[in-house]
């Protein structure tokens, strides 16, 4: 098997070291790939969202298998694409991946289907926004409908930061078209929990919990980055909550989109809030999280790359997905600056391995047989243990091994979930 895997994040590294498992597969092409991932790739630079280029590297070299891994690419058509020209795909069609392009389709879908979600409004135009805005109470949630590299969800305190954020949005256009339209949503609080499920677009079957740590700082302050380390699984997620999210929101939610004639193939990502009222849904996303992947799939036992199968061609069942009884931690070293401005060019030292450590690289350049950082987060520390405890004690040691000039990590991963553990 020849697999032709599109992205070139942390992310796509812990895909890839899952799809290599796999004692039949014999080639993996990533584009762009990064400096790291070549170590496990052959990486190409043809960029992720440049569909055509993607569709003539597929025509020459006819991969087995494709996995479209990021948002972008799923959102404008790549798997439509690339299965028109006879590459089966793991991954949602542009119909289904809307479910994250759209966060208005996907309130729409929710409030048709009864899926338990924040309330909220709709607003097109700045006027009207900026009206209901003076009457409502706060907070609120402002959230620009389309895609926005993770930074499209504003919680605002008073009408002077909501003016802001829709002036931002509506107005100055900072995310481009994705802030036509906007919505404004009710202010939920809870744990969040991140649940990723496979699915071929009838059977869904849930992965191991995981819980992101979205602000750059400690103690959850700071700016929103796209994500400073994990951990799975995720200890406020209990057997009793995950039985209701399997019958309100998982089986509800593809079960609508087959409805919908829009049926969900891949990795469907449950952003969950567990509220007083139960559990509710913050967002969909389309696709594998990052730097969730990256703890869920170190816990993964059977074989990633038949249950990608299985997902694209209907044939799904809960036996294929085993996950261990362990647990893992992701601590995410970034540029100092991220996610503002910050310089990169560094060497990065790496050291080597024990088993249960792994270091996905997410931005990194190969120069001159150096490794060089070359983005805002540049790799993810990864540790697999028996236990939670064990697991992020071990991946703050494999951290502590690796150097570069102006590293910096948050030192609080997994301590909330260490105190939910010891609350229990
Ligand atoms: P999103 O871009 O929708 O993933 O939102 C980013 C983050 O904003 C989430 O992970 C939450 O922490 C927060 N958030 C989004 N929507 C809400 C909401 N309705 N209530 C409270 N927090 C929210
Ligand atoms: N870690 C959040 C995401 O992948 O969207």
């Amino acid at each position: 098997m020849n697999i032709l895997v599109i992205g070139g994040g942390g992310r796509e590294h812990a895909v890839i070291k899952a799809l290599k498992k796999n004692g039949s597969v014999q080639k993996i092409w990533c584009l762009p790939g990064n400096g790291g991932i070549a170590a496990d790739a052959e990486c190409f630079p043809v960029k992720a969202t440049d569909l055509d280029g993607i569709v003539s590297f597929a025509k020459e070299k006819r991969p087995d298998f494709a996995v479209v891994t990021p948002d972008d690419p799923l959102v404008l058509g790549c798997v439509d694409r690339l299965e028109e020209i006879g590459v089966p795909c793991f991954g949602p069609r542009a119909n289904a991946a809307i479910l994250e392009g759209s966060k208005i389709f996907s309130k729409d879908l929710m409030k048709k289907y009864g899926i338990p979600t924040a309330e909220s409004r709709i607003f097109d135009d700045p006027a009207s926004a900026l009206s209901y805005l003076k009457e409502t109470a706060y907070p609120v949630v402002v959230k620009a409908d389309g895609l926005a590299l993770g930074k499209g969800a504003i919680i605002v305190q008073n009408f002077e930061e909501a003016e802001k954020a829709v002036r931002d949005m509506m107005i100055d256009k900072v995310f481009g078209a994705s802030g036509s339209r906007i919505l404004i949503e009710e202010f939920l609080t809870g744990p969040e929990v991140s649940v990723l499920s496979f699915t071929d677009g009838k059977t869904v079957v849930p992965m191991v919990s995981s819980m992101d740590h979205k602000r750059a700082q400690d103690g959850d302050r700071g700016l929103n980055t796209g994500g400073m380390g994990t951990i799975a699984p995720n200890p406020y997620y209990t057997k009793e909550i995950a039985d209701v999210c399997m019958e309100k929101i998982f089986l509800p939610t593809v079960e609508a989109m087959r409805k919908e004639g829009r049926p969900f193939r891949g990795c469907l990502y449950f952003g969950l809030m567990l509220t007083k009222a139960g559990p509710k849904v913050i967002e969909y996303n389309c696709r594998f999280g990052d730097p969730e992947t990256q703890v869920v799939l170190p816990l993964l036992e059977s074989d990633l790359l038949s249950i990608m199968q299985a997902c694209r061609n209907g044939t799904l069942t809960k036996e294929m997905v085993k996950f261990s009884k362990g647990a893992a931690c992701c601590v995410v070293l970034a540029s100092e600056g991220y996610p503002l401005s910050y310089r990169t060019g560094f060497e990065i030292s790496l050291p080597d391995t024990k088993e249960g450590e792994e270091i996905d690289i997410a931005g990194a350049k190969l120069s001159e047989g150096k490794l060089l950082t070359s983005g805002g987060r540049v790799l993810g520390a990864v540790a697999r243990a028996a236990d939670l405890p064990t697991a992020v004690k071990n991946a703050y040691a494999l951290a502590d091994r690796i150097f570069f000039q102006n590293a910096y990590r948050r030192s609080d991963i997994g301590a909330r979930a260490l105190a939910a553990l010891k609350e229990e």
